[in-house]
């Protein structure tokens, strides 16, 4: 949409440009953050936000704002780009130097952010989509939500060239995550997720998730599980912040169950419309 951020100044985006010794450009050297807005209010803004600040330190990177100057910066650019259903996409650099590994010592971090409308995907919610099986080639710092984002990349496209709308990622048969989202199974009335460590992005939606299922009476272990288990389980769903609660309903060539989403998935799904209801008073489109 038509109006960026950069830094403090908002500008038409015909006029953003990025210099070509930018570290974030060459390295990927920065961090970012990718919200949701409904009815023109951020969801789990704080969260997000948040998270940006923890990511920034664990690569030693100042970031050149307080969290208050940065969340009115957001709130202004989504009022100017009327945006009311959408992503605000945020990142970091570390600013421009002539080229070095090394950090240099004078770099000033640089903020760009932009806005575009971006509708829930509600028939692939409503369906289920199919993903697929993949190695997790990935650094062992996926924890940070960095700009290099190489090795999810590539199982994406693995997914999408094989007809898959997500890639199921495992380090020698242990499931970790999505390509860009948390990965769940549910056997019985127990939810299973990889827990929060170095292998896998702590996802915002994942959190909310493990608070909703306290809510609808689903038990929750934050336990990698296998291959194996990913097989056998009664339903399978990926989240993030624009996909949401997406069930999968089949990986690689099998059904999930009976390939339609699972019931305690679609009970999930409701008590997360309801969450994004509550705090930004409006939805879109439901399911
Ligand atoms: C690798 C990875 N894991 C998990 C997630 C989900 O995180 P969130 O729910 O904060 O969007 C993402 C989101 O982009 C991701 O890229």
């Amino acid at each position: 949409m038509g109006t960026i951020l950069v830094n403090d100044q908002f500008l038409d985006r015909e006029n953003g440009s990025v210099d070509i010794e930018d570290r974030g450009y060459q390295f990927g050297d920065g961090v970012y953050e990718v919200v949701r807005v409904y009815g023109g209010n951020m969801f789990t803004a704080k969260e997000h936000l948040e998270r940006l600040f923890e990511s920034a330190e664990k690569i030693h990177l100042t970031l050149p704002f307080t969290y208050d100057e940065l969340v009115a910066r957001l709130e202004k650019l989504m009022e100017v780009n009327q945006l009311d259903t959408g992503i605000i996409y945020l990142q970091v650099t570390r600013g421009s130097s002539a080229r070095q590994h090394h950090f240099p010592e004078q770099t000033k971090a640089v903020l760009t952010a932009y806005t575009k409308e971006v509708a829930r995907p509600v028939a692939d919610m409503t369906a289920g989509v199919k993903a697929i099986i993949t190695d997790d080639v990935r650094w062992l710092r996926c924890d940070i939500k960095s700009l290099n984002l190489l090795g999810n990349l590539l199982a994406k496209q693995e997914a999408v060239s094989k007809g898959g709308f997500e890639a199921v990622l495992h380090r020698d048969g242990t499931v970790t995550e999505g390509s860009s989202s948390n990965v769940f199974i549910i056997s019985g009335d127990t939810l299973y997720t990889h827990p929060a460590t170095n292998l896998i992005l702590n996802g915002i939606t994942r959190r909310e998730i493990l608070k909703l299922c306290k809510e609808i009476g689903l038990s929750v272990a934050e336990q990698a599980f296998t291959l194996e288990a990913l097989a056998n389980a009664d339903e399978v769903f990926m989240a993030s912040t624009t996909a949401e609660v997406m069930p999968l309903v089949q990986l690689d060539e099998t059904p999930v169950g009976n390939g339609k989403p699972g019931e305690w998935t679609q009970k999930l799904q409701a008590a997360f419309e309801e969450a994004v209801q509550k705090q930004c008073g409006s939805l879109a489109q439901t399911i």
